[in-house]
């Protein structure tokens, strides 16, 4: 049987973390012949690691075959130690009174350590998904406090927007969404993404032709597909979390276990790509194969969508600038 792989993941007692670590543990991120070992992080506030604790009680009760180990932590030092995939979930959500500014700080100070973390013990090779918002800048300081791991390891989350937007399609069409190919999803993690259905097909068909409705797209499913993350909340209460999650697996899944040439949406530094400047974090389209994943490039940008994807450009830039005196 293969060696357990190291998993590490933070904000384990979180929402998400509730919604991912079981499904980790069963096999369905890294192969049902993979055992992994979980390296879960926590702050140290007795509430938190006690709330990790019982989490670790209820995987243990799964008794997972895949499960070879499970450590709890409270420091980035020790919980990244030859971790081989990590998962940065846990981030400073916006409290009351919170300015924009003394959130991208107080993410800043997160994700510079954890970066720091990760040049220091991590696997060489490591694979880093950053899901905790503003999740591009997020990756953004990580990666770049991180000068000794290759750059092209940090990732963003798009795959939530991705699945979003396939679902919407689906719908729409009334085609399974398994049979939705070649979508794409430009920029940063937050309303202003664009996606992008002029290049899908459904059985070689364009999606674009099928629904040939422009104003759909521009006054519907755009708006739909950018704040859904606000109409979950509105109706449930509380952020998307079990999707958040199953958006995580895919993305990890698809890095390490290949895409078969399918089309999917991460979230990567820009070598100048669409010109997009060199490092930012920004959305595209990608295949995966190897344990790697490769940009799809050559795609026609219309007016509009130049439009949309300059919008995200800008936000994501602003951040960045926000955060660059920190670094
Ligand atoms: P949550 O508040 O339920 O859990 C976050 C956990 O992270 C808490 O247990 C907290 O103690 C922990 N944490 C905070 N700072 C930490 C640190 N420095 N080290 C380790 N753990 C730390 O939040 P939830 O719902 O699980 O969401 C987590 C993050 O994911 C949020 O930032 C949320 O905005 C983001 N998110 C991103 C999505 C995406 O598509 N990229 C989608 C949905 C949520």
């Amino acid at each position: 049987s293969k060696t357990p792989v190291r998993v590490a993941v933070t904000g384990a007692a979180g929402q998400i973390g509730y919604a991912l670590l079981f499904r980790i543990a069963s096999g369905e991120m890294l192969g049902k012949d993979q055992p992994v070992i979980l390296q879960l992080l926590e702050i140290p506030d007795e509430k938190a690691q006690n709330a990790l604790k019982g989490v670790m009680m209820e995987l243990q009760d799964c008794a997972f075959p895949l499960l070879a180990g499970m450590e709890a932590h409270s420091d980035p030092m020790t919980a990244f130690k030859d971790a081989q995939y990590v998962l940065l979930v846990g981030a400073r959500p916006r409290g009351p009174g919170m300015e924009r500014a003394d959130l991208l700080a107080a993410n800043a100070q997160i994700f510079t350590a954890q970066g720091k973390a990760l040049n220091a013990v991590a696997d060489r090779n490591v694979k880093v998904l950053v899901v905790g918002n503003p999740a591009n800048t997020n990756a953004y300081i990580a990666m770049k406090s991180a000068p000794d791991l290759p750059a092209k390891n940090f990732t963003a989350m798009l795959r939530l927007d991705h699945n979003r937007a396939a679902s919407q399609i689906a719908e729409k069409t009334g085609k399974p969404v398994s049979a939705i190919e070649k979508l794409a999803v430009w920029g940063n993690h937050s309303p202003t993404m664009y996606a992008d259905y002029r290049f899908a097909t459904i059985d070689g068909q364009s999606v674009k032709d099928m629904i040939n409705d422009e104003e759909w797209n521009r006054n519907t499913f755009l708006p739909t597909v950018g704040k859904r993350g606000a109409a979950i909340i509105e109706a449930r209460g509380l952020s998307s979390a079990a999707s958040a999650a199953n958006a995580a697996i895919d993305h990890m899944r698809d890095w390490a276990l290949g895409t078969n040439g399918k089309w999917v949406t991460m979230g990567i530094p820009s070598k100048g790509w669409y010109g997009i400047p060199e490092g930012v974090m920004f959305g595209f389209p990608v295949t995966c194969e190897n344990g790697e994943y490769t940009v799809v490039e050559g795609l026609p940008i219309d007016e509009f969508s130049q439009q949309c994807i300059n919008k995200t450009l800008d936000e994501l830039k602003g951040e960045e600038d926000g955060v660059k005196h920190l670094l």
